[in-house]
């Protein structure tokens, strides 16, 4: 059998719901092939990927999705580690095993306050740059950066995570050196380097309301001064516990009124208890004590919360599937378990089971969900 999902084609979802469960022992084509024609379905990919010959992970994102992001690779730490040095060695690899897979190349990421070298908001007296010579490392950055990959790449997370939980901007370096218009430069060089590109704007927990308000005031004054922004990322950190179906239609519908497109950058649902709701988004620098209450299946996930997992990913899809129009992709922020920054984050070492594909890299019952949609 062969399905086709096609933009705003709700009839068609609704009949998914009837496939009978034997379909699943018949399906041979991958999840990126069943939504095609709807959206992209990425993954990201570790650097441990671009730094050896493909692995099992690699594999397995080559044959299940069609979009890929660099989890770490082309940050600035990264990419570009001390002022006269770049280092393109993963990069260049994604690129080719993105062609290889004929899948797209996602760039993450040109502007952020993470994972940036204290250098590049200093002279080479250790102190802080001017305006004016920040813009110009900025430029600098993206000419070279974009530039390299003009035609390669799919579209760029340009700036990134710029907003407080509030939906004012965040203080960081780029804010407080060069202004409250330092995105603007960001998106006019992006769109200089490779006009064709698609570039985003993308953050976490943009499905509380004052958030994603902020997102779509921050892409509308982009807009308004006469720069190019295709979508705005919603990460897509979710968990069992939050947040509600309905908390994230509300912001897809704030953000399709907009007229704005949506793509869905960094998806996983984590199982794991959370000490504190303040641990609810995405930032990195915040970290907790590690205690057996945090981390309750470490030899395997219960029949009830993989349940739970499937349900809440089929729920996902509805609502990604019923604003189809409007969703460009969905990446997920790793193809298997092992993988996931969230056995990490933000308690270490934990045994967290967010994605479609169990450690061994086996499809786990969710990927049965959101591939066959079983009533
Ligand atoms: O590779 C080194 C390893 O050699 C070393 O032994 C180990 C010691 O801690 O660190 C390893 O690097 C870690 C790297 O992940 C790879 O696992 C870094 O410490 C760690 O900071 C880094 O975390 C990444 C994080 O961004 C910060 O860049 C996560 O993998 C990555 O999933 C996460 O992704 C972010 C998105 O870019 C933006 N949105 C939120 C999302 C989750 O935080």
């Amino acid at each position: 059998m062969n399905i086709r999902l096609v933009k705003g084609m709700g009839l068609l979802w609704s009949s998914l719901f009837l496939l009978p469960s034997s379909w699943a022992a018949t399906a041979s084509i991958s999840i990126a092939q069943l939504y095609q024609g709807s959206f992209l379905v990425g993954t990201a990919i570790k650097s441990s990927d671009l730094k050896k010959p493909p692995s099992l992970s690699s594999s397995l994102s080559c044959r299940e999705f069609n979009a890929f992001t660099a989890e770490n690779a082309m940050k600035w730490e990264h990419i570009h580690p001390t002022p006269d040095t770049y280092d393109f060695s993963m990069s260049d690899q994604l690129i080719t095993m993105a062609q290889q897979c004929d899948a797209k190349v996602i760039g993450h990421t040109l502007v952020w306050h993470q994972q940036t070298p204290d250098w590049v908001f200093q002279d080479s007296q250790g102190n802080a740059l001017s305006r004016d010579a920040l813009l110009v490392r900025l430029k600098d950055h993206i000419d070279t950066v974009v530039g390299r990959y003009k035609g390669k790449v799919y579209g760029w997370d340009v700036v990134n995570e710029a907003l407080n939980e509030d939906g004012t901007l965040r203080d960081t370096p780029w804010r407080n050196i060069i202004g409250d218009d330092y995105f603007i430069y960001a998106y006019r060089y992006a769109r200089a380097a490779d006009p064709d590109a698609q570039l985003y704007y993308n953050d976490f927990n943009l499905y509380k309301k004052a958030k994603v308000e902020g997102a779509i005031t921050l892409v509308n004054q982009l807009l308004e001064a006469g720069e190019k922004v295709d979508a705005i990322g919603m990460q897509g950190h979710y968990s069992l516990f939050y947040p509600s179906l309905n908390e994230i239609e509300q912001s897809v519908q704030a953000i399709v009124n907009a007229g704005l497109s949506i793509a869905v950058t960094e998806l996983d649902v984590s199982v794991l208890p959370l000490p504190d709701d303040a641990f609810s988004g995405a930032d990195i620098t915040q970290s907790f004590a590690a205690h057996p209450v945090y981390d309750p299946y470490t030899s395997r996930l219960p029949e009830a919360q993989e349940q739970q997992l499937a349900e809440t990913y089929q729920g996902l899809f509805a609502l990604f599937l019923k604003y189809a129009d409007n969703v460009d992709r969905i990446t997920f922020w790793g193809a298997s378990d092992a993988d996931s920054w969230r056995n990490n984050w933000p308690i270490r070492g934990r045994t967290d089971y967010p994605l479609l594909f169990d450690r061994q890299g086996r499809p786990k019952l969710a990927y049965q969900y959101v591939t066959q949609f079983i009533p």
